[in-house]
């Protein structure tokens, strides 16, 4: 390929301190003339260079060489699956997850920030206020679709991310776990091929097998995210029902999708009539620059079904989320009612009170940079402590890192002797429903650092050292 044979080049005339450590590449209309090849040509071989963690891409500012410290190659995608294939086996994840919850583990395992990172006090206070003002209503149901006031809230947040949806096209669920379970039910019947990204969030593989449908999995480079060539050969070849996304800060990878590529994700899935289940629930917390917007925004045909809770930005206890089911909107509220009959009311009103009180801005911007902060120290410590060859993504938001470890490692076998040890993480295999990514792991950053945890972060590098 000429981007590589271009990325080549480049690497070596930075190896040769022609572009020594922090300076920035040239520009790339600069490059594209100076070689001979086309801009995206250059661009490709860039993000090659990037994956290759030789290059770091600044917003608005170019391509900076890195440090030899700081030079991490990314975890590498991996084949996209030849068939739609049901997924079975998920309920051991309950387990990991079970233990997780003891506090006597350092937690890595799951995707949730130490309750210290969570603007509990605003919480709390939301929580007296309408238990004082609303104490009839709090005792008693709040049907589905929601309260008026939290769908009014979600509805102005959702304007605020260009997404037209009205307080009547919202309803309120319990968590996005739910939100998602939901938009499948809708969309879907058992035995349904269901598109996902590689690795994806386990939440989703549950969700599908609990349905009974079969998933695809799609490449998902820690970059760019998932590939469109294979979304289209899947769109083509396969009787696809639905796809499920997370275009925003995906878990594992962190990746979010460029503006560019959510609209011919969305054009192409518009050409094959095939429903996108949009997850949104990191999007608040991007490390640099605005707040992504959501492929909903650019719906207008109702093709996008849009999911996001608060559990990853107030409090994942509060289970609260929503879901904008479109057209569905009387059988999802119906749905919702079989499923759990309603959602808790005061955690709804409080949350409303969190929304409307007009801080929240200001506590997403705080919450990512401390993020940020903790996803970086992870990073270097991961760097200092874990095999040398060991690649890390490099997300754009969220707290969780991927990690891919060298040699032939099985991550699964590990969870047992770590949590012995005292700590927690994701194994690799749980992200894939075909036994991929075995040697690999996610790390939940958002944790207090002290010594204990770097204790416990020692003693799983020594684990997975041996
Ligand atoms: C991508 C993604 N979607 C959904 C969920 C579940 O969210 P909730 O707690 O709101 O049900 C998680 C939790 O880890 C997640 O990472």
């Amino acid at each position: 390929m000429l981007y590589q044979t271009l990325a080549d080049r480049l690497q070596a005339l930075i190896s040769e301190g022609v572009y020594p450590v922090g300076s920035a590449l040239p520009g790339v209309r600069r490059l594209s003339g100076s070689h001979g090849v086309s801009v995206s040509t250059v661009v490709s071989a860039a993000r090659e260079l990037e994956r290759r963690g030789i290059l770091e891409a600044r917003p608005r500012s170019g391509y900076y060489v890195l440090p030899p410290a700081a030079q991490r190659a990314m975890p590498r995608a991996r084949p996209r699956s030849r068939r739609p294939q049901p997924v079975t086996g998920q309920e051991q994840l309950l387990q990991i997850i079970q233990s997780v919850q003891d506090p006597a583990i350092v937690n890595f395992g799951t995707a949730v920030p130490d309750p210290d990172y969570m603007p509990a006090a605003v919480i709390e206070k939301a929580f007296r206020r309408v238990w004082r003002e609303q104490r009839r209503r709090c005792i008693g149901y709040a049907f589905p679709p929601g309260t008026p006031e939290l769908r009014t809230q979600i509805a102005r947040h959702l304007a605020g991310l260009q997404c037209a949806v009205g307080p009547d096209q919202v309803l309120i669920t319990n968590s996005c776990q739910e939100s998602i379970a939901i938009a499948l039910k809708l969309l879907t019947r058992p035995g349904d091929t269901v598109l996902l990204e590689s690795p994806t969030y386990y939440g989703l593989l549950q969700v599908v097998e609990a349905l009974g449908l079969k998933a695809l999995e799609l490449p998902s480079d820690p970059l760019e995210g998932i590939s469109l060539g294979a979304l289209e050969l899947a769109l083509e070849r396969w009787p696809v029902t639905a796809c499920v996304l997370v275009p925003n800060f995906s878990n594992p990878l962190g990746v979010c999708l460029s503006d560019a590529r959510k609209q011919a994700i969305l054009q192409l899935l518009a050409r094959h009539r095939v429903p996108l289940v949009e997850d949104d629930i990191y999007g608040d917390l991007p490390f640099s620059g605005p707040r992504p917007r959501p492929i909903k925004s650019w719906d207008r045909e109702g093709l996008v079904y849009y999911c996001s809770s608060s559990s990853k930005t107030l409090a994942a206890g509060l289970r609260v989320g929503w879901l904008v089911p479109g057209a569905e909107q009387h059988r999802a509220e119906y749905l919702q009612f079989v499923n759990t009959v309603c959602v808790g009311t005061p955690a709804q009103l409080a949350l409303a009170e969190v929304l409307e009180k007009g801080s929240y801005g200001r506590m997403m911007r705080e919450a990512s940079a401390r993020h940020a902060h903790s996803v970086a120290r992870m990073v270097e410590r991961v760097s200092q402590l874990f095999p040398a060859e060991t690649r890390v993504s490099r997300p754009a938001g969220g707290f969780v890192l991927w990690i891919e470890l060298p040699g032939k490692v099985d991550t699964g076998q590990l969870i047992g002797p770590a949590l012995e040890a005292g700590v927690s993480f994701a194994p690799g295999h749980l992200f894939s429903a075909t036994g991929k990514f075995s040697n690999c792991l996610r790390l939940n950053c958002a944790v207090r650092w002290d010594a204990r945890v770097e204790r416990a972060l020692e003693a799983l590098a020594r684990l997975l050292r041996v």
